[in-house]
C-alpha cells in the first residue's frame, strides 16, 4: 500500500479537497500529517485550536483516506521555549542550540516531559478515537539533527541518577570508569561531570555510559508516549519514523515500545553520505548505492519485529546533501518496489507537494509547487497501478544469512576508533553488501537474539560479547563469519584478561596479540585459501585453530574451528567476497554472482530482482528448468537499467 506526508497548514483550505482526491485516484491509502503543526494546534500556552486540524482530518477522511497523526514533539513553539528555557539541549561545548529550527529539546528536561505529556494527552483525547485515524506516529525522526546527547544541567542530573541506578556506590563507578587513571576518582555521584569539556579525551567507559544512559532516555521518552496514545487510542497503532544510517541511540530497544517500525528512506542522500570510494559514487550518484536503503530496510523488519514501513520515501532529489542529483528516471519506482520487496507493508512518500517557502524548499515531492506532478509523481502512479495488479504481497519468511548488528559496538569503535576510517556502519554495510551480491537474503538482528534457523551468521563486529550474544553465537547451527575486535572488550571498555577475542576464546581458541589501523594507501596482502588484503586494521593472532590464509610475515589472517571463521582484518573487497563465498558454501547457502548494480530478494514465493546498474541483465535459467519455469508479475527474465522484475517460481 502506499502513503504520503502532507501538511494541510502549509496550503490554502481550499485546496485540500482536491488534494485528497488526487491523492486517492492516485492509489494512496495512508497519509501522515501534523508532526510539526504545534503552533497551529496550540496557538498560544492553553488555548487549542483543533478546528483546522478537525476539518483537515474529515476532508481526507471523508475522501477515503486514513490518517496517520503525529504528535508535534520535533517541534515546539517559540512561546513554550521562552516560558521553559530549560527545555533547549545543550551542545558538548557548553553552548546552548537555540530556538528557529526543530528538535530543539532535551531527552531529559522535566518541563519538556511536562509538556510532551500535555500536548500528546490533548491530541489523542481530541482524536484518539477518530474513525478516520489508523495510527500514530510518536514524535518525528528521534535524533535528528544530533539530538541524542545533551550536556545540560538537567541531563547531568539525571545521569548521575542513572548512573547510582547502575552502580549503587560510587567506588563501583570509580572501578567501572577505571577512575584511578589520572586521578580522576570521584567521592560521590554528585562529583560525576559529563563527559565533554575537559583538556583532552575523557574516559572511554564515561562516555559509553552516557551515550547508554541518553540511548535509555530516547526509549523512556518514546514509552512516555506510546502509554498516553495506548491509553487514549485503543485498536490504533503507535510508531515512530526511524533514520537511515543513525546508530545514536539504540533502535532495537526503542523499537521495543511501538508496534512496528517505520524508518525514512533517502537513497540519494544517504550514497553522498556514506564513505564511498569517489569510483563508486560516480557510478551510483544518481541510483544510490543498491545497498543504501537494502540495509535499512532489513535493519527495521528487525526492529519492527518483522513489521515495518517507509514512513519517508524519496521523492526526488532532497535538498540537505552535499550534492543533490536528480534521480534516474525509474529510480523512485524501483526504490519503493525494493522496499516492498524487503517486507514494507507500506511505501508512503515525503512529501505530496514541494514547499515553495522554508527550510526544505529545494527538496522535491510528487508534486511541483505548481501543483503540476513531478517526475516521481508519475512514478508513484506506476507502482499503484502495478501494485493493484498484483494484489497483496506474501510474508517474508527468514533469510538464510542474519547479521548481528550492535548499537553498543558503533558507540564503542566511535569512542576508541584507534584507525581514523575504523566505522562501524559502513563495515556492516560493507558485509552485508558482499552477502547481497551473492544473491543472499539477510535478517539484521540484534545481538543476543537467537540464531537458530539460519544457514550463515555475519558478525562484523562485536566488541563487547555479552553472555547472551555469546550463547546464540554457541547455539546456532549456522556457519559463522566474524570479524576483527569482536570480544576485544568488556562491559566495562577493558580490554579482556585473557586477551581479545575475550569470551569468543570458548568457541574459537586465539589470542590476538597485536593490532595496528592501516592508513590509507597501506595494505598488508593475505594468502591462502582466502585471498585480497587487509586495509584499514589488522591483527596479530595465535591460534591452534585450522589457519586458512596467512598475512606475509606467515601469522594467520582467517582461521577457523567448526566452521566458525574468524577474520582477523578489515578486509578488501576481494578478500570479503572470498570469505564471504568461503562461509555461504560451509553454511549450505545458495549463492549467484550478481554484478555491482544488481540485486535480488524474495519475500514469500515472490522473487524480485533490481537493476541500479548502467547494463542491461539478464537472470540466469534456474538449474533444471527455462525461464519458462518463472511466472513474470512485472516485467520479464531482462531488465534495462532502473528497472525491476517480479516473478514467481
Ligand atoms: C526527514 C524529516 C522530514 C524532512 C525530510 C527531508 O529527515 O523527517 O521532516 O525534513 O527529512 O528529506
Amino acid at each position: 500500500m502506499l502513503g504520503v506526508c502532507y501538511y494541510p497548514e502549509h496550503w490554502p483550505e481550499s485546496w485540500w479537497e482536491r488534494d485528497a482526491r488526487e491523492m486517492r485516484e492516485a492509489g494512496i491509502t495512508f497519509v501522515r500529517i501534523a508532526e510539526f503543526a504545534w503552533s497551529r494546534i496550540e496557538p498560544e500556552p492553553g488555548r487549542y485550536e483543533w478546528d483546522w486540524l478537525d476539518r483537515a482530518i474529515a476532508v481526507l477522511g471523508e475522501a477515503g483516506l486514513r490518517v496517520v497523526l503525529g504528535t508535534p514533539t520535533a517541534t515546539p513553539p517559540k512561546w513554550l521555549i521562552d516560558q521553559e528555557p530549560g527545555i533547549l539541549p545543550v551542545a558538548a561545548d557548553g553552548r546552548t542550540r537555540g530556538f528557529g529550527s526543530r528538535r530543539h529539546t532535551s531527552f531529559s528536561s522535566v518541563a519538556w516531559w511536562r509538556e510532551s505529556r500535555r500536548i500528546v494527552e490533548a491530541m489523542a483525547g481530541r482524536y484518539g478515537v477518530s474513525p478516520h485515524v489508523a495510527g500514530w506516529q510518536i514524535d518525528n525522526e528521534f535524533g535528528c539533527h544530533d539530538t541524542v546527547l545533551s550536556y545540560g544541567p538537567e541531563d547531568l542530573h539525571a545521569f548521575r541518577f542513572w548512573l547510582e541506578a547502575r552502580y549503587g556506590t560510587v567506588e563501583r563507578l570509580n572501578q567501572a570508569w577505571g577512575n584511578v587513571f589520572w586521578s580522576m576518582e570521584l567521592r560521590s555521584f554528585a562529583e560525576v561531570a559529563l563527559p565533554a569539556g575537559a583538556v583532552t579525551e575523557t574516559a572511554p567507559a564515561a562516555r559509553l555510559d552516557f551515550q547508554r544512559f541518553s540511548s535509555d532516555q530516547v526509549r523512556a521518552y518514546c514509552r512516555m508516549q506510546a502509554e498516553i496514545l495506548r491509553a487514549a487510542s485503543p485498536g490504533h497503532f503507535v510508531t515512530h519514523n526511524f533514520m537511515g544510517r543513525f546508530t545514536e541511540f539504540d533502535h532495537h530497544a526503542v523499537g521495543q515500545e511501538i508496534d512496528f517500525a517505520t524508518w525514512d528512506s533517502y537513497p540519494i542522500g544517504f550514497t553522498e553520505q556514506f564513505p564511498l570510494d569517489e569510483a563508486e559514487r560516480a557510478l551510483f550518484t544518481e541510483t544510490a548505492h543498491p545497498d543504501m536503503a537494502a540495509f535499512n530496510h532489513d535493519l527495521y523488519r528487525g526492529v519492527g519485529r518483522g513489521r515495518f514501513w517507509i514512513m519517508e520515501q524519496q521523492p526526488g532529489p532532497v535538498n540537505w546533501a552535499p550534492w543533490n542529483p536528480v534521480p534516474k528516471p525509474g529510480m523512485v519506482r524501483l526504490w519503493t518496489w525494493e522496499a516492498f520487496a524487503h517486507g514494507a507493508e507500506v511505501v508512503s512518500y515525503f512529501r505530496w507537494q514541494q514547499c515553495p517557502f522554508g527550510q526544505e524548499q529545494m527538496h522535491a515531492g510528487l508534486h511541483r509547487p505548481d501543483r503540476s506532478r513531478s517526475v516521481g509523481g508519475t512514478e508513484a502512479l506506476r507502482v499503484a497501478a502495478e501494485s493493484r495488479e498484483l494484489g497483496d504481497l506474501p510474508a517474508s519468511a527468514p533469510a538464510p544469512v542474519a547479521l548481528v548488528f550492535d548499537y553498543e559496538a558503533a558507540w564503542t569503535i566511535g569512542i576508541q576508533p584507534q584507525g581514523a576510517d575504523f566505522h562501524y556502519a559502513e563495515l556492516c554495510v560493507r558485509w552485508y553488501e558482499a552477502a547481497r551480491r551473492l544473491g543472499q537474503d539477510v535478517d539484521i538482528v540484534a545481538p543476543g537474539a537467537s540464531l537458530s534457523g539460519y544457514r550463515v551468521v555475519l558478525v562484523p563486529t562485536l566488541p563487547h560479547l555479552s553472555d547472551a550474544a555469546l550463547a546464540a553465537l554457541r547455539d546456532t547451527g549456522a556457519a559463522l563469519l566474524i570479524g576483527p575486535r569482536t570480544g576485544s572488550r568488556t562491559a566495562e571498555f577493558v580490554i579482556p584478561d585473557a586477551l581479545p577475542p575475550g569470551p569468543l576464546q570458548a568457541l574459537l581458541p586465539a589470542r590476538v596479540t597485536d593490532v595496528a589501523s592501516l592508513r590509507p594507501g597501506l595494505s598488508h596482502p593475505v594468502q591462502g585459501a582466502l585471498a585480497g588484503n587487509a586495509i584499514r586494521w589488522r591483527e596479530w593472532v595465535e591460534t591452534d585453530a585450522s589457519v586458512l590464509a596467512r598475512f606475509a610475515d606467515g601469522t594467520p589472517a582467517a582461521f577457523e574451528a567448526d566452521r566458525r571463521t574468524y577474520l582477523a582484518c578489515w578486509p578488501d573487497a576481494a578478500l570479503l567476497a572470498a570469505a564471504m563465498r568461503y562461509v555461504l558454501r560451509a553454511g549450505g547457502a545458495e549463492t549467484i554472482e550478481l554484478p555491482t548494480g544488481v540485486r535480488l530478494r524474495r519475500r514469500g514465493a515472490m522473487r524480485f530482482a533490481f537493476n541500479y546498474g548502467e547494463q542491461p541483465w539478464t537472470l540466469p535459467e534456474q538449474a533444471g528448468s527455462e525461464q519458462a519455469g518463472r511466472t513474470f508479475l512485472i516485467g520479464g527474465p531482462t531488465l534495462a537499467p532502473q528497472d525491476i522484475a517480479c516473478w514467481r517460481e
